[in-house]
């Protein structure tokens, strides 16, 4: 037996494809990006979360001069709103970034841990995220829900 695992994601040509919430969100990433603590990469990664109570929270990569203690900005800001809004919803989240050192326009998609920690928040909440990804310009990509990104994934049913 063989099975299939495919997704349908959307690709937009840029921020004005989206509708205005989420263009609103998506711009929020990327003004963001400035508050990126980034010294080290030079790679200022930014996640807006918009909050089933209308609410944003910000969040960025914060790195350390100990490597492996920087923290990505989608963990940053999953933190964030368990610990600032522990009673909201998250229901999409932008991600940008702004690479000082080279391209800016290619979207960037979350790392392999934080697509465990979106699929936690998921499944913990028992909800979906939908994300947008961009640049600080250019194509949008926008996938429905974290757990697509992240198949053949370990969670809490498998302890
Ligand atoms: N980074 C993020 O914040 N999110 C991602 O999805 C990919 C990578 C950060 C980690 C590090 O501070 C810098 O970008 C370069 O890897």
């Amino acid at each position: 037996m063989q099975k299939e695992f495919s997704f349908k994601y959307d690709i937009l040509n840029n921020i004005n494809e989206l509708p205005n919430k989420e263009k609103t969100l998506l711009q929020k990433a990327r003004e963001n990006t400035q508050n990126a603590y980034a010294p080290y990469s030079q790679f200022h990664v930014s996640a807006v979360a918009l909050l089933d109570n209308g609410e944003t929270i910000c969040a960025t990569n914060q790195e350390n001069a100990s490597y492996p203690v920087g923290i990505c900005a989608e963990r940053v800001l999953l933190s964030a709103v368990s610990s600032l809004q522990p009673g909201a919803l998250i229901k999409t989240i932008s991600i940008s970034y702004d690479n000082t050192n080279g391209e800016s326009s290619k979207p960037i998609s979350p790392c392999g841990i934080c697509r465990q920690s979106l699929l936690e928040y998921e499944t913990r909440f028992n909800t979906q995220i939908k994300i947008i990804m961009s640049g600080l310009d250019g194509e949008v990509l926008v996938v429905e829900n974290a757990k697509q990104l992240l198949p053949f994934n370990f969670s809490s049913g498998d302890l």
